[in-house]
């Protein structure tokens, strides 16, 4: 059944599972013809690199085609069209959209009123599911499993929305937070009460040093996120507080991985790049096998129909 992602909430832990399981089929053969005759709209209010180039990279791996805009001031928004105009218009042209918007709540909007899957590509600081799956992948890929882990979040966790929808995707998984930012960006007050109730172990720290380090499983950095700061002297105080180094990265264990949905700023020195723990790269490289799994199953297809599929193109 055709059906939009709008926020990882919804995902059940099976849902979760069988998402991670198909873009593992996804990655043993990424080309095939599958959507053939289908278009796929990306539609992004707000810039990007990784989302749209990945949804559009796994649409034409496929055999889909792309409409698309990359910045809304060259669409008719700029004359005043509404956002409910231009998704029921986008609608009848394309099988699914794929929107990235600066307000909270405008995927789950364009949801309702799409005649076609919406799949939120990230709203304002809200949430990035699709991002989340990505990660959801590489945590599976690079630890063998999602149950039990410790998992560090460091940096913005205020407006850092892919940390928002990890730690609720994570919830079916009973990991352990650490969540570790200065006051200014410390996760908020909503998130930590969704892990009280939904029995998320969590611990804070304002501190960031190898004995903290040593501890994770998965060390998930982010970057301060200068354009949700109203106060540009606050984001000036607070941008550099956190930069890992190869050398805070002695005590790590063997098998923890370095995570950040990218783009990094400062927040991770160059000289990290070259030891096993990051991870980075490859995760924004399993966003492709992530996305292609995701615009199938919006689309209505199923594990089945993928690995049956007779298209692939060695
Ligand atoms: N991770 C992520 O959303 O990157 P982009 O902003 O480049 O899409």
């Amino acid at each position: 059944m055709k059906h939009s992602l709008v926020t990882i909430a919804n995902l059940t832990k099976e849902k979760i599972e069988y998402l991670v399981e198909m873009a593992q089929e996804f990655e043993k053969y990424p080309n095939r013809k599958i959507l053939e005759g289908k278009v796929l709209a990306t539609l992004f209010f707000e810039p990007s690199t990784r989302t749209r180039l990945s949804f559009e990279t796994a649409a034409n791996r496929l055999g889909a085609r792309v409409i698309g805009f990359t910045d809304p001031k060259v669409t008719s928004s700029t004359k005043g069209e509404t956002l409910k105009d231009t998704i029921i218009m986008v609608g009848g042209y394309a099988d699914i959209i794929v929107m990235r918007h600066y307000l909270e709540g405008a995927a789950l909007y364009a949801s309702e009123v799409a005649p076609v899957p919406v799949v939120n590509a990230g709203d304002g600081a809200n949430q990035h599911p699709t991002q989340t799956m990505l990660d959801l992948y590489s945590i599976y890929k690079t630890q063998g499993t999602l149950e039990n882990l410790n998992i560090h979040l460091v940096g913005d966790l205020k407006y850092g929305r892919t940390v928002h929808s990890l730690l609720m995707a994570m919830r079916h998984f009973n990991p352990t937070f650490h969540f570790i930012a200065p006051k200014e960006l410390a996760m908020p007050e909503e998130y930590k009460q969704y892990c009280r109730e939904h029995g998320i172990k969590f611990v804070e720290h304002e501190d960031f040093n190898e004995d903290i380090i040593s501890q994770a499983d998965i060390l998930y950095m982010t970057r301060v996120q200068r354009e949700r700061f109203t106060d540009l002297m606050e984001y000036e105080r607070v941008k550099d507080v956190y930069v890992l180094k190869a050398a805070m990265l002695e005590k790590a264990k063997e098998n923890m991985r370095i995570l950040h949905p990218l783009p990094r700023v400062n927040e991770i020195a160059y000289d990290v790049d070259e030891d096993p723990h990051a991870y980075y790269f490859q995760q924004a490289k399993n966003g492709l096998y992530a996305r292609e799994a995701i615009i199938c199953d919006a689309l209505g297809l199923t594990i089945e129909d993928v690995r049956n599929d007779k298209t692939i193109i060695l």
